[in-house]
């Protein structure tokens, strides 16, 4: 079981310090946005390659974008460590994946809400990680939405024991991430829930062991 808190919710003129809030993470997820995939702004490769020199710790950047084919390759350029494109946007994932995977990235496929996964059955070992949105992506601290749990479990059972990790990002806390676990989840992103805390890193175990359990 992985966290992998979204610092979405941190104070983004402090981010290397936000990040040092939390050694026990796995990961940090980094939500790049351009306001046309969807509704928000965020930051972009500048950002990333200056975090990347901040910061040891693994980083999971999250592609809210259009155009990934043209954009996600430079983030792996950039050393993080996980790529994760949405297919609603990208014109080719299989060839997406096989570059990402060829600068030496874990390349991920992510799903809204209503995006069936059963279309991307036959692409699945072209990825290291499928992300299931558990809200509309665009902002932090909204309701999960139960509504997806039955895919989390037809995911799971599409990728077996494969070594692909499943993630699962949007309302995340310790009131969900149960029922994320019990379908099969291994991955989790919570942006609001650690970064609202008063111990970001107590936050993360927490969830750890909640998810484990
Ligand atoms: C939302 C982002 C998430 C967000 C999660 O579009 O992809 O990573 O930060 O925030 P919470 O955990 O508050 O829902
Ligand atoms: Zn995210």
């Amino acid at each position: 079981m992985r966290i992998t808190p979204s610092i979405l919710n941190a104070d983004f003129a402090n981010l290397a310090a936000e990040i040092s809030r939390i050694p026990d993470a796995d990961a940090v997820h980094v939500d790049v946005m351009d306001n046309h995939f969807v509704p928000n702004l965020t930051l972009g490769l500048p950002v990333v390659e200056s975090l990347r020199r901040a910061t040891d710790k693994i980083l999971d950047i999250h592609l809210m974008i259009e155009e990934p084919d043209r954009w996600a390759p430079a983030y792996a350029e950039a050393g993080a460590e996980s790529v994760t494109f949405h297919v609603e946007a990208c014109a080719a994932p299989i060839r997406l994946a096989r570059e990402l995977r060829r600068l030496g990235a874990r390349a991920a496929m992510a799903l809204k809400p209503a995006t069936p996964i059963d279309g991307f059955a036959d692409m699945l070992d072209e990825v290291d990680m499928v992300l299931l949105m558990t809200v509309e992506p665009g902002f932090g601290g909204q309701s999960f939405l139960d509504l997806v749990l039955p895919k989390i479990r037809r995911t799971r059972e599409l990728l077996g024991d494969r070594p692909i990790w499943l993630q699962v990002d949007g309302g995340v806390s310790p009131d969900t991430i149960e029922r994320c676990a019990e379908a099969g989840a291994d991955t989790f992103v919570a942006g609001s829930a650690v970064y609202s805390a008063d111990d970001p890193n107590a936050m993360v175990n927490r969830l750890r062991t909640l998810a484990v359990a």
